[in-house]
Protein backbone atom coordinates (compact mmCIF):
# COMPACT_ATOMS: atom_id res chain seq x y z
CA UNK A 1 0.00 0.00 0.00
CA UNK A 2 0.97 3.58 -0.78
CA UNK A 3 2.30 5.32 2.69
CA UNK A 4 3.59 8.60 1.61
CA UNK A 5 3.79 10.56 -2.04
CA UNK A 6 6.32 13.51 -2.13
CA UNK A 7 6.95 15.85 -4.65
CA UNK A 8 9.58 18.15 -5.98
CA UNK A 9 10.80 20.33 -8.78
CA UNK A 10 14.18 19.41 -10.51
CA UNK A 11 15.72 20.06 -13.61
CA UNK A 12 15.02 18.20 -16.90
CA UNK A 13 18.04 17.11 -19.79
CA UNK A 14 16.95 21.08 -21.23
CA UNK A 15 18.12 22.66 -17.84
CA UNK A 16 14.30 23.80 -17.54
CA UNK A 17 12.31 22.93 -14.06
CA UNK A 18 10.51 19.64 -13.60
CA UNK A 19 8.66 17.80 -11.32
CA UNK A 20 9.48 14.79 -9.85
CA UNK A 21 7.79 12.63 -7.73
CA UNK A 22 8.69 10.08 -4.87
CA UNK A 23 5.99 7.17 -4.29
CA UNK A 24 6.65 5.31 -1.28
CA UNK A 25 5.21 1.98 0.29
CA UNK A 26 4.32 0.39 3.62
CA UNK A 27 7.10 -2.42 2.93
CA UNK A 28 9.39 0.69 2.43
CA UNK A 29 9.62 0.46 -1.49
CA UNK A 30 10.54 4.06 -3.45
CA UNK A 31 9.90 4.66 -7.00
CA UNK A 32 10.95 7.94 -8.28
CA UNK A 33 10.15 9.77 -11.22
CA UNK A 34 9.89 13.16 -12.96
CA UNK A 35 7.85 14.28 -15.97
CA UNK A 36 9.19 14.43 -20.05
CA UNK A 37 8.16 17.83 -21.76
CA UNK A 38 9.39 18.59 -25.60
CA UNK A 39 10.08 21.10 -27.49
CA UNK A 40 8.21 20.24 -30.95
CA UNK A 41 4.83 19.80 -28.49
CA UNK A 42 2.00 18.43 -30.32
CA UNK A 43 -1.68 20.48 -29.57
CA UNK A 44 -3.57 17.16 -28.49
CA UNK A 45 -0.79 16.56 -25.65
CA UNK A 46 -1.95 16.73 -22.11
CA UNK A 47 -0.93 19.96 -20.66
CA UNK A 48 2.72 20.66 -18.93
CA UNK A 49 1.29 23.16 -16.51
CA UNK A 50 3.92 26.21 -15.04
CA UNK A 51 3.70 29.04 -13.04
CA UNK A 52 4.50 31.36 -15.76
CA UNK A 53 5.86 34.15 -12.98
CA UNK A 54 8.37 35.55 -14.77
CA UNK A 55 10.27 36.25 -12.00
CA UNK A 56 10.67 32.46 -11.33
CA UNK A 57 13.14 30.43 -13.79
CA UNK A 58 11.87 32.51 -16.56
CA UNK A 59 8.34 31.42 -15.74
CA UNK A 60 9.15 27.71 -16.03
CA UNK A 61 9.03 26.76 -12.32
CA UNK A 62 6.56 24.03 -11.66
CA UNK A 63 5.53 24.84 -7.87
CA UNK A 64 1.95 24.88 -8.31
CA UNK A 65 2.08 21.60 -9.63
CA UNK A 66 3.85 20.13 -6.68
CA UNK A 67 1.50 21.83 -4.52
CA UNK A 68 -1.19 19.99 -7.04
CA UNK A 69 0.60 16.48 -5.80
CA UNK A 70 0.87 17.19 -1.60
CA UNK A 71 -2.64 18.99 -1.56
CA UNK A 72 -4.68 16.96 -4.08
CA UNK A 73 -3.26 13.96 -5.81
CA UNK A 74 -1.04 12.15 -2.31
CA UNK A 75 -4.40 12.42 -0.40
CA UNK A 76 -6.53 10.57 -2.79
CA UNK A 77 -3.65 7.54 -3.60
CA UNK A 78 -2.21 7.40 0.09
CA UNK A 79 -3.84 3.65 1.46
CA UNK A 80 -4.08 2.71 -1.95
CA UNK A 81 -2.57 -0.92 -3.32
CA UNK A 82 0.68 0.59 -5.29
CA UNK A 83 0.26 -2.49 -7.61
CA UNK A 84 -3.59 -1.49 -8.85
CA UNK A 85 -2.14 1.14 -11.74
CA UNK A 86 -5.42 1.49 -12.90
CA UNK A 87 -6.88 2.10 -10.40
CA UNK A 88 -4.07 4.77 -9.21
CA UNK A 89 -4.63 6.06 -12.94
CA UNK A 90 -8.65 6.28 -13.07
CA UNK A 91 -8.52 8.18 -9.70
CA UNK A 92 -6.02 11.02 -10.65
CA UNK A 93 -8.08 11.11 -14.25
CA UNK A 94 -10.94 11.51 -12.27
CA UNK A 95 -9.95 14.28 -9.77
CA UNK A 96 -8.47 16.38 -12.59
CA UNK A 97 -11.78 15.60 -14.54
CA UNK A 98 -10.09 18.05 -17.66
CA UNK A 99 -9.77 16.81 -21.43
CA UNK A 100 -5.86 17.48 -21.61
CA UNK A 101 -5.08 16.92 -17.90
CA UNK A 102 -5.00 21.19 -17.37
CA UNK A 103 -6.47 21.33 -13.86
CA UNK A 104 -3.97 19.21 -11.99
CA UNK A 105 -1.53 19.14 -15.14
CA UNK A 106 -0.33 16.55 -17.50
CA UNK A 107 3.61 16.50 -16.12
CA UNK A 108 2.15 16.24 -12.64
CA UNK A 109 -0.03 13.38 -13.26
CA UNK A 110 2.71 11.66 -15.26
CA UNK A 111 5.13 11.74 -13.16
CA UNK A 112 3.06 10.49 -10.17
CA UNK A 113 1.84 7.65 -12.80
CA UNK A 114 5.40 6.31 -13.31
CA UNK A 115 6.43 6.92 -10.15
CA UNK A 116 3.78 4.63 -8.68
CA UNK A 117 4.79 1.79 -11.63
CA UNK A 118 8.51 2.21 -10.45
CA UNK A 119 7.44 1.80 -6.78
CA UNK A 120 5.18 -1.28 -7.88
CA UNK A 121 8.51 -2.52 -9.65
CA UNK A 122 10.55 -1.96 -5.89
CA UNK A 123 7.92 -3.52 -4.35
CA UNK A 124 8.14 -6.59 -5.54
CA UNK A 125 11.97 -6.62 -6.46
CA UNK A 126 11.46 -6.52 -10.12
CA UNK A 127 13.45 -4.89 -12.69
CA UNK A 128 11.32 -2.46 -13.89
CA UNK A 129 11.37 -3.85 -17.87
CA UNK A 130 9.76 -7.04 -16.30
CA UNK A 131 7.28 -5.38 -13.68
CA UNK A 132 5.62 -3.82 -16.78
CA UNK A 133 5.46 -6.59 -19.10
CA UNK A 134 3.16 -8.28 -16.49
CA UNK A 135 4.43 -11.85 -16.86
CA UNK A 136 3.89 -12.02 -20.82
CA UNK A 137 6.96 -12.94 -21.97
CA UNK A 138 9.68 -10.72 -23.88
CA UNK A 139 10.79 -12.16 -27.11
CA UNK A 140 12.84 -9.04 -28.41
CA UNK A 141 14.77 -5.88 -28.12
CA UNK A 142 13.77 -2.42 -29.73
CA UNK A 143 16.10 -1.60 -32.48
CA UNK A 144 17.95 1.73 -31.38
CA UNK A 145 17.56 4.59 -33.80
CA UNK A 146 19.31 7.69 -33.81
CA UNK A 147 18.42 11.17 -34.66
CA UNK A 148 22.07 12.05 -36.49
CA UNK A 149 20.92 15.43 -38.43
CA UNK A 150 18.61 17.60 -37.05
CA UNK A 151 16.86 20.39 -38.49
CA UNK A 152 16.14 23.66 -38.43
CA UNK A 153 18.47 27.37 -38.75
CA UNK A 154 22.47 26.00 -39.83
CA UNK A 155 24.96 27.40 -41.60
CA UNK A 156 22.51 30.66 -43.20
CA UNK A 157 20.33 27.95 -44.31
CA UNK A 158 17.08 26.60 -42.77
CA UNK A 159 16.35 22.71 -43.17
CA UNK A 160 12.64 22.16 -42.94
CA UNK A 161 12.46 18.94 -41.43
CA UNK A 162 13.09 18.04 -38.00
CA UNK A 163 14.89 14.67 -38.05
CA UNK A 164 16.90 12.60 -40.50
CA UNK A 165 17.21 9.01 -38.35
CA UNK A 166 19.61 6.48 -38.91
CA UNK A 167 17.93 2.97 -38.37
CA UNK A 168 20.36 -0.06 -38.26
CA UNK A 169 19.73 -3.43 -40.20
CA UNK A 170 20.63 -6.52 -41.17
CA UNK A 171 21.99 -6.81 -37.22
CA UNK A 172 22.77 -9.69 -34.68
CA UNK A 173 22.98 -7.99 -31.48
CA UNK A 174 22.07 -4.77 -29.86
CA UNK A 175 26.09 -4.09 -29.62
CA UNK A 176 26.01 -4.53 -33.21
CA UNK A 177 23.18 -1.65 -33.40
CA UNK A 178 25.22 0.55 -30.78
CA UNK A 179 28.09 0.48 -32.77
CA UNK A 180 26.77 0.81 -36.60
CA UNK A 181 24.46 4.38 -35.00
CA UNK A 182 28.06 5.26 -33.14
CA UNK A 183 30.27 4.95 -36.13
CA UNK A 184 27.93 5.99 -38.32
CA UNK A 185 27.52 9.29 -36.35
CA UNK A 186 31.56 9.96 -36.69
CA UNK A 187 31.59 9.60 -39.60
CA UNK A 188 29.07 11.90 -40.82
CA UNK A 189 30.64 14.33 -38.30
CA UNK A 190 33.88 13.79 -40.78
CA UNK A 191 31.74 14.00 -43.70
CA UNK A 192 29.91 17.36 -42.91
CA UNK A 193 33.50 18.71 -41.50
CA UNK A 194 35.58 18.34 -45.04
CA UNK A 195 32.52 19.83 -46.87
CA UNK A 196 31.95 23.01 -44.61
CA UNK A 197 35.84 23.19 -44.40
CA UNK A 198 34.88 23.93 -40.27
CA UNK A 199 33.98 21.24 -37.46
CA UNK A 200 30.24 20.10 -37.63
CA UNK A 201 27.64 22.16 -35.56
CA UNK A 202 25.55 20.73 -32.92
CA UNK A 203 22.06 20.43 -33.97
CA UNK A 204 19.43 21.42 -31.48
CA UNK A 205 18.76 17.53 -30.71
CA UNK A 206 22.33 16.88 -29.99
CA UNK A 207 22.86 15.37 -33.81
CA UNK A 208 24.64 17.53 -36.28
CA UNK A 209 22.87 20.68 -38.02
CA UNK A 210 21.62 20.09 -41.05
CA UNK A 211 24.44 21.29 -43.56
CA UNK A 212 22.15 21.70 -46.64
CA UNK A 213 18.18 22.67 -47.07
CA UNK A 214 17.72 19.76 -49.48
CA UNK A 215 16.82 16.55 -47.79
CA UNK A 216 18.03 14.65 -50.76
CA UNK A 217 21.57 16.46 -49.59
CA UNK A 218 20.88 15.07 -46.43
CA UNK A 219 20.74 11.37 -46.99
CA UNK A 220 23.59 11.79 -49.28
CA UNK A 221 25.97 12.22 -46.37
CA UNK A 222 24.46 9.13 -44.82
CA UNK A 223 24.83 7.36 -47.90
CA UNK A 224 28.67 8.48 -48.49
CA UNK A 225 29.26 7.77 -44.45
CA UNK A 226 27.64 3.92 -45.05
CA UNK A 227 30.10 3.60 -48.24
CA UNK A 228 33.38 4.46 -46.26
CA UNK A 229 32.31 2.13 -43.32
CA UNK A 230 30.88 -0.78 -45.94
CA UNK A 231 27.40 -0.39 -44.46
CA UNK A 232 25.17 -0.15 -47.08
CA UNK A 233 22.90 -2.94 -46.32
CA UNK A 234 23.33 -2.39 -42.31
CA UNK A 235 21.37 0.79 -42.33
CA UNK A 236 18.11 2.58 -43.90
CA UNK A 237 16.49 5.28 -42.85
CA UNK A 238 13.82 7.10 -41.10
CA UNK A 239 12.44 11.32 -41.15
CA UNK A 240 10.67 13.10 -38.77
CA UNK A 241 9.19 15.91 -40.88
CA UNK A 242 7.48 17.19 -37.87
CA UNK A 243 5.47 19.47 -40.60
CA UNK A 244 3.11 21.50 -38.15
CA UNK A 245 6.54 23.15 -37.00
CA UNK A 246 6.87 24.73 -40.93
CA UNK A 247 3.18 24.38 -41.62
CA UNK A 248 1.17 27.45 -42.19
CA UNK A 249 -2.71 27.53 -41.01
CA UNK A 250 -3.53 30.36 -42.48
CA UNK A 251 -2.56 29.60 -46.27
CA UNK A 252 -2.88 25.74 -45.72
CA UNK A 253 1.08 25.49 -46.87
CA UNK A 254 3.99 24.09 -45.76
CA UNK A 255 7.21 26.33 -45.96
CA UNK A 256 9.92 24.28 -47.50
CA UNK A 257 13.25 25.60 -49.15
CA UNK A 258 12.18 29.40 -48.85
CA UNK A 259 8.49 28.26 -50.94
CA UNK A 260 5.28 27.48 -50.09
CA UNK A 261 4.04 24.43 -50.94
CA UNK A 262 0.83 22.39 -50.80
CA UNK A 263 -0.02 19.39 -49.31
CA UNK A 264 0.19 17.30 -53.04
CA UNK A 265 4.00 18.97 -53.17
CA UNK A 266 4.85 17.87 -50.29
CA UNK A 267 4.04 13.70 -50.93
CA UNK A 268 5.53 13.85 -53.94
CA UNK A 269 8.67 15.25 -52.25
CA UNK A 270 8.30 12.61 -49.71
CA UNK A 271 7.56 9.82 -52.46
CA UNK A 272 10.98 10.37 -54.45
CA UNK A 273 12.98 10.73 -51.37
CA UNK A 274 11.85 7.06 -50.44
CA UNK A 275 12.08 6.03 -53.92
CA UNK A 276 15.87 7.48 -54.17
CA UNK A 277 16.84 5.94 -50.68
CA UNK A 278 16.47 2.80 -48.31
CA UNK A 279 13.97 4.70 -46.61
CA UNK A 280 11.86 2.90 -43.71
CA UNK A 281 9.03 5.04 -41.91
CA UNK A 282 8.22 8.80 -42.18
CA UNK A 283 6.95 10.28 -38.91
CA UNK A 284 4.69 12.84 -38.99
CA UNK A 285 4.59 13.18 -43.06
CA UNK A 286 1.19 16.43 -42.71
CA UNK A 287 0.29 18.68 -40.09
CA UNK A 288 -1.12 17.19 -37.02
CA UNK A 289 -4.58 17.80 -38.02
CA UNK A 290 -4.76 16.50 -41.63
CA UNK A 291 -6.51 12.87 -41.52
CA UNK A 292 -7.22 13.03 -45.11
CA UNK A 293 -3.78 14.09 -45.87
CA UNK A 294 -2.07 11.44 -44.16
CA UNK A 295 -4.33 9.24 -45.93
CA UNK A 296 -3.37 10.54 -49.28
CA UNK A 297 0.39 10.32 -48.37
CA UNK A 298 -0.33 6.51 -46.76
CA UNK A 299 -2.01 5.49 -50.44
CA UNK A 300 1.32 7.25 -52.40
CA UNK A 301 4.36 6.86 -50.07
CA UNK A 302 5.75 3.27 -49.71
CA UNK A 303 7.51 3.92 -46.77
CA UNK A 304 5.80 3.45 -43.21
CA UNK A 305 3.72 6.13 -42.08
CA UNK A 306 4.26 6.72 -38.42
CA UNK A 307 2.12 9.21 -36.26
CA UNK A 308 3.62 11.46 -33.29
CA UNK A 309 2.21 14.59 -32.98
CA UNK A 310 -0.54 13.56 -35.31
CA UNK A 311 -2.12 10.97 -32.49
CA UNK A 312 -0.32 11.99 -29.60
CA UNK A 313 -0.49 8.23 -27.97
CA UNK A 314 -4.00 9.07 -27.79
CA UNK A 315 -6.19 6.10 -28.32
CA UNK A 316 -9.10 8.11 -30.23
CA UNK A 317 -6.91 9.72 -32.65
CA UNK A 318 -5.03 6.24 -33.04
CA UNK A 319 -8.47 4.34 -33.77
CA UNK A 320 -9.34 6.81 -36.07
CA UNK A 321 -5.62 6.83 -38.37
CA UNK A 322 -5.92 3.83 -38.20
CA UNK A 323 -9.56 2.93 -39.58
CA UNK A 324 -8.99 5.42 -42.07
CA UNK A 325 -6.00 3.88 -43.22
CA UNK A 326 -4.06 7.14 -42.14
CA UNK A 327 -1.03 5.20 -40.83
CA UNK A 328 1.77 2.29 -40.11
CA UNK A 329 2.03 2.70 -36.32
CA UNK A 330 2.99 5.52 -34.04
CA UNK A 331 5.64 6.85 -31.95
CA UNK A 332 4.98 6.26 -28.52
CA UNK A 333 5.39 9.08 -25.83
CA UNK A 334 3.78 8.47 -22.61
CA UNK A 335 3.75 12.20 -21.54
CA UNK A 336 1.27 13.02 -24.44
CA UNK A 337 -1.40 11.34 -22.93
CA UNK A 338 -0.30 11.25 -19.42
CA UNK A 339 -0.78 8.32 -17.55
CA UNK A 340 0.79 4.88 -17.85
CA UNK A 341 -2.92 3.01 -18.07
CA UNK A 342 -3.50 5.22 -20.77
CA UNK A 343 -0.10 5.11 -22.66
CA UNK A 344 -1.20 0.98 -22.06
CA UNK A 345 -4.56 1.23 -24.07
CA UNK A 346 -3.27 2.70 -26.89
CA UNK A 347 -0.63 0.53 -27.17
CA UNK A 348 -2.84 -2.56 -26.83
CA UNK A 349 -5.23 -1.05 -29.23
CA UNK A 350 -2.12 -0.71 -32.20
CA UNK A 351 -0.37 -4.28 -31.19
CA UNK A 352 -3.78 -6.13 -31.89
CA UNK A 353 -3.80 -4.35 -35.26
CA UNK A 354 0.07 -5.19 -35.98
CA UNK A 355 0.75 -1.65 -36.27
CA UNK A 356 4.25 -0.24 -35.57
CA UNK A 357 5.02 1.09 -32.30
CA UNK A 358 8.25 3.08 -32.12
CA UNK A 359 9.08 4.61 -28.54
CA UNK A 360 10.25 7.66 -28.32
CA UNK A 361 12.06 9.61 -25.04
CA UNK A 362 11.78 14.00 -25.32
CA UNK A 363 14.15 16.45 -25.88
CA UNK A 364 13.40 17.58 -22.41
CA UNK A 365 13.33 14.31 -20.85
CA UNK A 366 14.33 13.16 -17.08
CA UNK A 367 17.43 11.45 -16.75
CA UNK A 368 16.15 8.32 -16.01
CA UNK A 369 13.44 7.89 -18.71
CA UNK A 370 11.06 5.38 -17.83
CA UNK A 371 10.72 4.88 -21.86
CA UNK A 372 13.60 2.70 -22.37
CA UNK A 373 11.97 0.01 -19.85
CA UNK A 374 8.16 0.38 -21.29
CA UNK A 375 9.47 -0.29 -24.86
CA UNK A 376 10.98 -3.29 -23.89
CA UNK A 377 8.14 -4.59 -21.72
CA UNK A 378 5.61 -3.61 -25.23
CA UNK A 379 7.64 -5.66 -27.15
CA UNK A 380 8.49 -2.12 -29.43
CA UNK A 381 10.02 -2.46 -32.29
CA UNK A 382 12.43 0.33 -32.19
CA UNK A 383 13.45 3.28 -29.78
CA UNK A 384 14.23 6.64 -31.17
CA UNK A 385 17.61 7.42 -28.21
CA UNK A 386 18.37 10.52 -30.31
CA UNK A 387 22.38 11.10 -31.32
CA UNK A 388 24.92 9.57 -29.41
CA UNK A 389 26.14 13.06 -27.08
CA UNK A 390 24.33 14.15 -24.06
CA UNK A 391 23.89 12.31 -21.15
CA UNK A 392 20.74 11.49 -20.76
CA UNK A 393 20.65 10.15 -24.46
CA UNK A 394 23.56 8.26 -23.89
CA UNK A 395 21.81 6.42 -20.70
CA UNK A 396 18.97 5.24 -22.90
CA UNK A 397 21.51 3.75 -25.08
CA UNK A 398 23.34 1.62 -22.24
CA UNK A 399 20.17 1.00 -20.26
CA UNK A 400 19.80 -1.38 -23.90
CA UNK A 401 22.68 -2.76 -23.35
CA UNK A 402 22.00 -4.04 -19.59
CA UNK A 403 18.74 -5.17 -20.51
CA UNK A 404 19.39 -6.89 -23.72
CA UNK A 405 22.59 -8.73 -21.94
CA UNK A 406 19.30 -10.22 -19.33
CA UNK A 407 17.50 -10.92 -21.87
CA UNK A 408 20.12 -13.93 -23.37
CA UNK A 409 18.76 -15.03 -26.34
CA UNK A 410 15.93 -12.81 -26.63
CA UNK A 411 18.21 -9.52 -26.46
CA UNK A 412 18.46 -9.63 -29.93
CA UNK A 413 17.01 -6.38 -31.25
CA UNK A 414 13.51 -6.20 -33.33
CA UNK A 415 14.91 -7.00 -37.26
CA UNK A 416 12.57 -3.81 -38.81
CA UNK A 417 13.38 -5.66 -41.92
CA UNK A 418 9.72 -7.37 -41.81
CA UNK A 419 7.98 -4.61 -40.72
CA UNK A 420 5.84 -2.71 -43.98
CA UNK A 421 7.10 -0.27 -45.69
CA UNK A 422 10.90 -1.42 -45.14
CA UNK A 423 11.29 -4.26 -46.80
CA UNK A 424 11.46 -2.72 -50.61
P1 LIG B 1 10.20 16.72 -28.83
O1 LIG B 1 10.42 16.12 -30.29
O2 LIG B 1 10.60 15.77 -27.78
O3 LIG B 1 11.02 17.99 -28.83
O4 LIG B 1 8.74 17.05 -28.78
C1 LIG B 1 10.83 14.86 -30.65
C2 LIG B 1 9.99 14.38 -31.81
O5 LIG B 1 9.29 15.19 -32.46
O6 LIG B 1 9.94 13.18 -32.09
ZN1 LIG C 1 8.30 13.64 -33.81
Amino acid sequence: KIKNVKARQVLDSDGRPAIEVDVITQNGAIGRSSAATGNSVGINESAVIRDGNPKLYGGKSVYKAIENVNKIIAPAIIGMDVTDQQAIDDRMIELDGTRYKTKLGGNTINAVSFAVARAGAASLRLPFYRYLAGGTEIKHMFTPIYNLINGGQYYGIVQAFQEFILIPRNINSYEEAVRVGVEMFYTIGDIISEEKKQPAVKGEYCGYGAPSDDPFEVFEIFEEAASRLGYKDKVCYGIDCASSEFYNTKSNTYRYRNRDIDCDELISILKKLTQRFPIGFIEDALQQEDFEGHQKAHECIPAALIGDDFICTNIERARKAYEMHAIDGIIVKPNQVGTLTETMNTVRFLQEKEQILIASGRSGGPLDDPTTDLVVAIGGHMLKTGAPRSGERVVSINDGIHISEELGDNGRPFNVMTLPGFSR
